[in-house]
C-alpha cells in the first residue's frame, strides 16, 4: 500500500504546490513510484511539471464529478500526474449537496494505488469540498 501524502494549508502561497513537486521528484530518484495529484483549479502543478491546463483531455475533474477513471499522465519527470484545470472549481458548487463527496477521490484511486509507493496530493488554498477529499 502507498503512503498517501495531503499537502495542505488553508493559507495560499505557502509552498504546497512546490514542495509536492519537489518531494515527489526526490523520492522518484530514490527509486520510488511516485503519483502526484493536482487537486488545486488553479493547477499549479500541472504547470509546474510543463503541461498546459487547457489543452488536456482528462483531468482530475471527470474523476470526482463523474466517478470516471482517473486520467494519469505517464513518466514525467520520473513520475505519473493526475492533472487539473480551472474546470475542478465547478466541484465545491455541483457537489455541494452530494453524499459521501469527501470519498470519491479515496474511490478514483482504490483500483490503482497499490501501483505506487507514494501519492502526493496538492490540495487548494480553501477549507471548501475540495478541501476534505481523501
Ligand atoms: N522553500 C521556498 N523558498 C522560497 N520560495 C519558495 C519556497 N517554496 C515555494 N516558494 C515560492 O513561493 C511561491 C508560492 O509557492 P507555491 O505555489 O508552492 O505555494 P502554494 O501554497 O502551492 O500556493 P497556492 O496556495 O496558491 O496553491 C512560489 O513563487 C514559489 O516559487
Ligand atoms: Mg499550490
Amino acid at each position: 500500500m502507498p503512503k498517501i501524502i495531503a499537502l495542505f494549508n488553508q493559507a495560499g502561497g505557502t509552498g504546497k504546490t512546490t514542495l509536492a513537486m519537489n518531494l515527489g521528484y526526490a523520492l522518484a530518484q530514490r527509486g520510488h513510484n511516485v503519483l502526484l495529484i493536482d487537486m488545486d483549479p488553479q493547477s499549479s502543478l500541472t504547470v509546474f511539471m510543463g503541461l498546459q491546463p487547457y489543452a488536456l483531455e482528462g483531468t482530475i475533474s471527470e474523476s470526482v464529478l463523474e466517478q470516471s477513471p482517473l486520467p494519469f499522465l505517464r513518466e514525467i519527470h520520473q513520475m505519473d500526474l493526475v492533472p487539473s484545470n480551472l474546470t475542478l472549481s465547478a466541484a465545491d458548487v455541483r457537489l455541494a449537496i452530494a453524499i459521501a463527496k469527501e470519498t470519491r477521490l479515496k474511490k478514483s484511486l482504490a483500483p490503482v494505488e497499490q501501483n505506487y509507493n507514494f501519492v502526493l496530493i496538492d490540495c487548494p488554498l480553501t477549507l471548501g469540498c475540495l478541501a476534505f477529499f481523501r
